[in-house]
């Protein structure tokens, strides 16, 4: 009998790893034969710890389980599958996973992480074996056709970001994974890593063939270590089976992949800080151009690609651009893990083809407040993403939906908020952060964060509020227009989007406009 206990780090925070072991000790009591396997979560986190047991009409779901309730688990029969209170049904069947639509996210929570056969088994690496067919500007051209953009929150179209790189000539090039997954709220990457470390490192493999480039690393933010774990022992296994290497299944083609361990500021996260960190200095942000594509790590043309651009990557090499294409609205293609936390009954990942509204997510996913009361405010995005108030919640979740309302939808991070929320308190929050956070390169982000906290507090205090109200304007719009990367220049949205819908937290009557 296989019994399923996540390794998941928000599982383990949960209890999953006493639970495995009080499963292992209750079957040995028992004298029963189970196989425990250690999957990723299947991201249903109210859910955690999420048992699985193997039953003839598939996978039963029992959660949350706590240790002391393993040995009822037993004596109500749950290797069987049988009833109890934590008895969730065929795991397949629960509403929140089965209306999803998971292609980048098929195998999480289903395969062993770290097992090759696993993920061989269901459908790995069958992309890079297709790539390894292709020229790498066909590869180039497939990814282009997906109309895949970058998820980490940009959204650049990834093809033309490799078409860049695959166009410059260089005696070396880089493949580099932005790990350093650092939004409020978010988590997407690390159930990746930790999940299914696998489909990250062949989507960097066929990354590496697509632009001729034979050297990838990626820069894990130092709070995953699970996530470090899990992609160590995947690339060891990916090389021992002949995936990673000098001569890739017998292709004569290369690539080598390291993981590094990110610096632990928030600004690192911004492409070409990242870059600096990972050639070993401070974490300063460069100006741009030249873009990283043309002069990236050590001076080299770099794909640099957020997790889940590079984890969506196998799928279309697999089943084809168009495949993949066909799924979304207008010019956002494909789905998006939305990632759903905060003050939400149902916290979890939900990946679903982009256009599903805001209204959907937060109430047919998440069941409304975990408080009960009415939500108010969300912000999506991540911390220098928008609020958004109710009037906006049936905004389809598409890129050019949210930009239409100045609001983002970013790395898919969405952090919900009840009446209780003070906004004004919350655009202090952005500009502190922004405080806290500047690398201190360029002046709006450095002075202007700082000003801007002592502004709101002179608002919040109701000291000269109509001249503060107007000068935390002006200052947005210098932030906005005159900040070197995105942590100054969009400070502003989580500042003046409280601002615009909820006046009446700073004291303000009317409504202004952005
Ligand atoms: P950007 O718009 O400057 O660039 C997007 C990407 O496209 C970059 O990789 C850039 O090098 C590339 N690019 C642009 N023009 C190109 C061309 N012609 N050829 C090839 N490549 C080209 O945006 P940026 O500053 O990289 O990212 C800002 C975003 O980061 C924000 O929208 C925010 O949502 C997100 N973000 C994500 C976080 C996370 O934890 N995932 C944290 C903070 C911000
Ligand atoms: Fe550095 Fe802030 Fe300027 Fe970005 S906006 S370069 S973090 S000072």
């Amino acid at each position: 009998i296989t019994v399923y206990v996540p390794r998941d780090s928000s599982a383990l925070g949960l209890g999953a790893e006493r639970v495995a072991n009080a499963i292992q000790l209750e079957a040995a009591r028992r004298g029963t034969a189970i196989k425990l396997v250690r999957n990723g979560s299947r991201g249903l986190y109210w859910l955690e710890p999420l048992v699985e047991v193997v039953t003839p009409g598939g996978r039963v779901a029992y959660g949350p389980v706590r240790p002391g309730d393993v040995a009822g688990l037993f004596e109500a029969g749950f290797l069987e599958g049988k009833a109890h209170p934590l008895y969730q049904g065929l795991t397949e069947e629960i509403p929140y996973l089965k209306n999803q639509e998971r292609l980048t996210f098929a195998r999480v929570g289903i395969t062993d992480p770290v097992c090759l056969e696993d993920y061989l088994a269901h459908g790995g690496y069958r992309g890079l074996r297709n790539a390894l067919a292709m020229e790498p500007a066909a590869i180039v051209e497939e990814v282009t056709a997906s109309g895949l953009r970058g998820r980490g929150g940009a959204a650049f179209p990834t093809g033309i970001k490799w078409k860049t790189v695959l166009n410059a000539p260089a005696g070396q090039k880089y493949v580099v994974c932005n790990a350093d997954e650092g939004d409020s709220g978010t988590f997407s990457d690390r159930m990746i890593m930790e999940g299914d470390p696998f489909v990250l490192i062949e989507g960097m493999t066929i990354a590496g063939l697509a632009v001729g480039a034979t050297q990838g690393y990626i820069y894990l933010r130092i709070e995953y270590p699970h996530a470090g774990v899990a992609l160590n022992q995947a690339i060891e296994a990916a090389i021992q089976a002949g995936y990673l290497g000098d001569d890739i299944l017998g292709s004569g083609k290369r690539f080598q992949l390291e993981v590094r361990l990110g610096a632990g500021a928030y600004v690192c996260g911004e492409e070409t800080a990242l870059l600096e960190s990972l050639e070993g200095k401070r974490g300063m942000v460069r100006f741009k151009p030249p873009l990283p594509a043309i002069e990236g790590l050590f001076g080299q043309p770099t794909v640099i690609n957020n997790v889940i651009s590079l984890a969506s990557v196998p799928i279309i090499l697999d089943k084809g651009g168009k495949y993949y294409a066909d799924y979304g609205m207008g010019r956002s293609r494909g789905t998006l893990p939305l990632q759903l936390a905060g003050n939400v009954k149902r916290p979890g990942l939900i990946e679903k083809a982009f256009g599903m509204t805001l209204r959907e997510l937060l109430y047919d996913y998440g069941g409304g407040s975990a408080s009960g009361r009415p939500i108010r405010a969300v912000q999506v995005g991540g911390p220098l993403g928008s609020y958004m108030p109710e009037s906006q919640f049936d905004t389809p979740l598409d890129y050019e939906s949210f930009s239409a309302i100045w609001a983002v939808l970013g790395h898919g991070g969405v952090v919900v908020f009840d009446d209780t929320v003070d906004m004004a308190k919350m655009a202090r929050y952005a500009m502190e952060f922004c405080a806290l956070e500047s690398c201190g390169k360029c002046t709006p982000c450095r002075i202007g964060s700082t000003r801007g906290v002592e502004v709101i507090d002179r608002i919040i205090d109701d000291r000269d509020r109509a001249k503060n109200l107007a000068l935390l304007r002006d200052l947005g719009d210098t932030m906005l227009a005159g900040s070197l990367c995105a942590l100054g220049g969009m400070t502003p949205y989580p500042v003046l989007s409280a601002l615009n819908h909820f006046p009446e937290d700073f004291g303000e009557k009317s409504v202004a406009q952005v």
